[in-house]
């Protein structure tokens, strides 16, 4: 069984001169690839939201596959993922687990818990007068992608988040505008050869985008390896994860 106690925290300042002053220090958590079922349990579920919650995140955003492959899961996940609390709101695309397990009972769960979906959907997060553009994409195996929403009323110079359950749309991307996109879907490989070499398995992602942080163009991609797993409940060099992203404005540091 997963355990919650060995979930790394990666912390990232995420620097920028298009992060509005009245968005400097805002901070949020990122969570992908729970994969809610017999091998992370609603008990593990509780304790997952309730760390986050106690990290008193301004926002909350859900990266997708928040089940294995139970549609009962799917009811489950979302009672407990109500309790997310952050005083913005808690955001989230759905994976392909959850739309191949029942995509009309995920987005029926997802609503009813209060969860603002952005699949190929965008919003404006103000404050003091400015804002910053938050938005998605659905899954690439699974659903259509339509970044229109996203890119709606926007300029270059706006702060702009994506959520993308899969890494590879990011060569998709169609538009230098997007600042930052978060994604998760490869579990880091789960098992891999010392985070570099995995053996190939149904939800493999192009290596470069594998897990960490890269530049695509002008985007900043982060790759989560995820909180669940897939198959046994086995990780080799792909530690469970959550990120903790703080907006800075200031000028970008190259990516080492
Ligand atoms: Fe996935």
């Amino acid at each position: 069984m997963n355990n919650i106690n060995r979930i790394q925290l990666c912390q990232y300042l995420f620097r920028s001169l298009d992060v509005p002053e009245e968005f400097d220090g805002f901070r949020f958590i990122f969570i992908c690839d729970i994969h809610h079922g017999r091998c992370f349990p609603a008990k593990n579920l509780r304790g997952l939201v309730t760390l986050v919650n106690a990290m008193k995140p301004d926002a909350i955003l859900l990266g997708g596959d928040y089940v294995d492959h139970d549609p009962e899961c799917i009811v489950t996940f979302f009672k407990e993922a109500a309790r997310f609390s952050a005083p913005v709101g808690v955001f989230g695309v759905l994976g392909n687990h959850d739309r191949r397990t029942d995509a009309d009972l995920s987005l029926e769960c997802m609503k009813e818990s209060g969860i603002t979906l952005l699949d190929n959907d965008a919003v404006w997060v103000e404050r003091g007068g400015e804002r910053i553009r938050l938005g998605g994409v659905g899954d690439l195996w699974t659903t259509t992608q339509d970044i229109r929403p996203m890119l709606k009323g926007t300029r270059k110079e706006d702060l702009m988040i994506l959520l993308s359950h899969h890494p590879d749309f990011a060569e998709l991307l169609p538009s230098d505008k997007i600042d930052l996109m978060l994604c998760g879907h490869t579990h880091g490989g789960q098992v891999s050869f010392l985070g570099k070499w995995i053996p190939p398995w149904p939800g493999s992602a192009k290596h470069k985008y594998l897990t960490g942080i890269m530049k695509e163009g002008d985007t900043t991609v982060i790759i989560s390896n995820g909180v669940g797993t897939v198959g046994p409940p086995v990780r080799v060099f792909a530690k469970p994860q959550i990120w903790e992203i703080t907006l800075k404005r200031e000028a970008e540091v190259p990516i080492q």
